[in-house]
């Protein structure tokens, strides 16, 4: 592969280069354009729309199609010859991917194919990817080392490792050069207030227990309360998007700047429980908030915390929100603010320091 053939554009006078966003209409991709704008970059969005908001698309121009139109994708790539690609769009709910197998690896494995078979006709070589920790299924060691063993246990995971899988071949065959992230979960919302979460259905624990704690929804259902966790319930990492978004920036910055391939995950390497998430939720809003417990749902392990160590040291990354407190009250501006707007009898609800 070779990217000789990118260019700069020019924006407000200034030359920017041009990289891709797929997947750029949703949560984190709208998040990482904002911030490779910052970083001098145009970034592309190339979204289907079926998951994420053209509104989001704020800092670049959106082309509108399927990450496995090979055609629409090749005459978007020879239009704005993009500098890298940074590949966001797919399928996400692992729960669903249990019953829609067929289309999780349709949209996930196939539409990676078809993305870096047209990058490859293109003469782009440069791309990150999100993966995700899911692909180390059930964790042996907690906090979770890149070297632990990669077993999936839903068809959401092993998409996420097939591509894993194929951007490796693809390197040692072609010279593709890639940054594989292995996100934890992803929380909170743009401090700014201009971009926030915006998934239907909302599957997220943030989110779901704020609409909970505004009386949106009727409760907040908790699965599990007999883990082996000091309060019972399970513990994960959660990683504020706009830290996220950042460590985007930094590893399109490694490739271009000729940096090695990379698979890291990126996570902060500290945990907090449900009870924790929903105790910083009421604080937050200054409401309680309707709680039933219920049974552990499979495939839930007790623990997900990332080792943090990889990603710090190869991208120089340094989270700026890592409070449990700071991520649900920016989860939680947006969610009140867009709830203000469409319903009128809850601009009284405050969202307190
Ligand atoms: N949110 C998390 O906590 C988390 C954790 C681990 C990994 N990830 C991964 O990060 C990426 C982004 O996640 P997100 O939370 O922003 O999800 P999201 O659903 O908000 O964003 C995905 C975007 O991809 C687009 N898309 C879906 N199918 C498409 C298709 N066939 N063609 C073109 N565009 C398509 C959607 O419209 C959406 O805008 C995903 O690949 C996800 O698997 C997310």
């Amino acid at each position: 592969m070779s990217g000789a053939r990118s260019h700069s554009h020019l924006v407000g006078g200034a030359a920017r280069p041009a990289v891709l966003v797929t997947g750029g209409a949703g949560f984190i991709g709208s998040h990482t354009c904002k911030a490779l704008s910052r970083a001098g970059y145009l970034p592309v969005t190339y979204d289907d729309l079926s998951n994420g908001i053209a509104a989001a698309v704020r800092w670049g121009p959106l082309e509108i199609g399927d990450i496995r139109d090979e055609a629409r994708l090749y005459s978007v790539m020879t239009t704005y010859r993009p500098e890298a690609v940074l590949h966001f769009a797919g399928l996400i709910e692992a729960g669903t991917s249990v019953r829609e197998p067929l289309d999780y690896y349709d949209v996930n494995v196939c539409g990676s194919q078809t993305l870096l078979r047209c990058m490859r006709r293109s003469g782009i070589d440069r791309i990150v990817f999100s993966s995700t920790a899911a692909v180390y299924g059930e964790p042996e060691i907690v906090p979770i080392p890149e070297t632990h063993p990669r077993r999936p246990i839903n068809p959401y995971g092993r998409s996420k490792n097939m591509v894993e899988d194929i951007l490796a071949d693809a390197a040692a065959a072609y010279g593709l050069r890639y940054c594989a992230l292995r996100y934890f979960n992803a929380a909170g919302a743009d401090p700014d207030g201009e971009l926030r979460e915006n998934h239907d259905p909302e599957t997220h624990l943030i989110p779901l227990a704020i609409q909970a704690a505004l009386g949106l929804r009727d409760e907040l259902v908790i699965f599990g309360t007999d883990y082996d966790t000091p309060d019972g319930t399970c513990i994960r990492d959660y990683v504020h998007v706009s830290d996220l978004a950042e460590g985007h920036v930094l590893a399109v910055r490694r490739l271009l700047d000729g940096g090695g391939n990379l698979t890291a995950n990126l996570g902060i390497g500290r945990g907090f429980s449900v009870r924790q998430v929903s105790k910083s939720v009421e604080a937050v809003i200054g409401k309680p908030m309707r709680v039933r417990e219920a049974s552990r749902r499979s495939g839930d392990p007790a623990r997900l915390i990332a080792s943090a160590s990889l990603v710090k040291k190869e991208l120089k990354w340094n989270p700026q929100h890592c409070r449990l407190i700071d991520q649900v009250r920016h989860a939680a501006c947006s969610i009140s603010s867009r709830t203000a707007r469409r319903n009128r009898h809850v601009l009284s609800v405050e969202v307190g320091d």
